[in-house]
């Protein structure tokens, strides 16, 4: 019991330390918003992945790709379109306070929050092709679901395939 109380006034001691400390500005819809592109692949001022959304509703390859991705890796325990589930938080929330670096080192190397009695594990991805070669598809896509307007489900529009996705998920995959 003591230790229990003691556990639980340390994590209200630290917690919020640790949480200020990795305090990141928010995120967006003006910082994400897309101010350069190669080949199809957006960047924002900072020269981080971002997504396009037209006004038809039409969405840049790597949103789209980015959906399948998540679909097929995440879903399960973050839920469908990123609102999260009993397993794991909602992403479309937590991304608003993640910048790229640190989404691209929890997802590579993952995490594990041991608390309140239950543990909660962030599988490790960096040894996963169908995932860490689609890193920045699934980072763009999060980000257009928690800052953009991307809405639930599929996007029913999207741009072609660019070429340079096309050599990335070759060389990637392939080697
Ligand atoms: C087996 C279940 C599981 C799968 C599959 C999974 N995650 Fe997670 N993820 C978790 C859990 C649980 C946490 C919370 C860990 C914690 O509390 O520290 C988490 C945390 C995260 C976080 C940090 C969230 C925050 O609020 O700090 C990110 C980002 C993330 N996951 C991305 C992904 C991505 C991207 C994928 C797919 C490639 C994925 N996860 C697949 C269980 C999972």
């Amino acid at each position: 019991m003591f230790l229990r109380n003691a556990i639980s006034v340390l994590a209200m001691i630290f917690l919020p330390l640790t949480i200020s400390g990795h305090a990141q500005a928010q995120d967006t819809k003006e910082k994400a918003a897309a101010v350069k592109d190669e080949d199809g692949k957006y960047l924002d001022a900072e020269g981080n992945p971002t997504f396009k959304i037209q006004d038809d509703g039409t969405v840049d390859w790597y949103t789209f790709s980015g959906y399948r991705r998540y679909h097929a890796d995440c879903h399960v325990c973050h839920g469908p379109d990123g609102v999260g589930s009993s397993y794991a938080p909602p992403l479309i929330n937590s991304m608003k306070g993640m910048d790229y670096g640190t989404f691209l080192s929890i997802v590579a190397e993952g995490r594990k929050n041991v608390g309140g009695g239950k543990e909660n594990v962030m599988p490790a991805f960096g040894e996963n092709k169908n995932v860490y070669c689609y890193l920045d598809d699934i980072y763009v896509y999060l980000r257009a679901r928690a800052v953009g307007d991307a809405p639930r489900g599929r996007p029913p529009k999207k741009a072609d395939k660019p070429q340079a996705a096309k050599d990335h998920e070759a060389s990637c995959m392939g080697g």
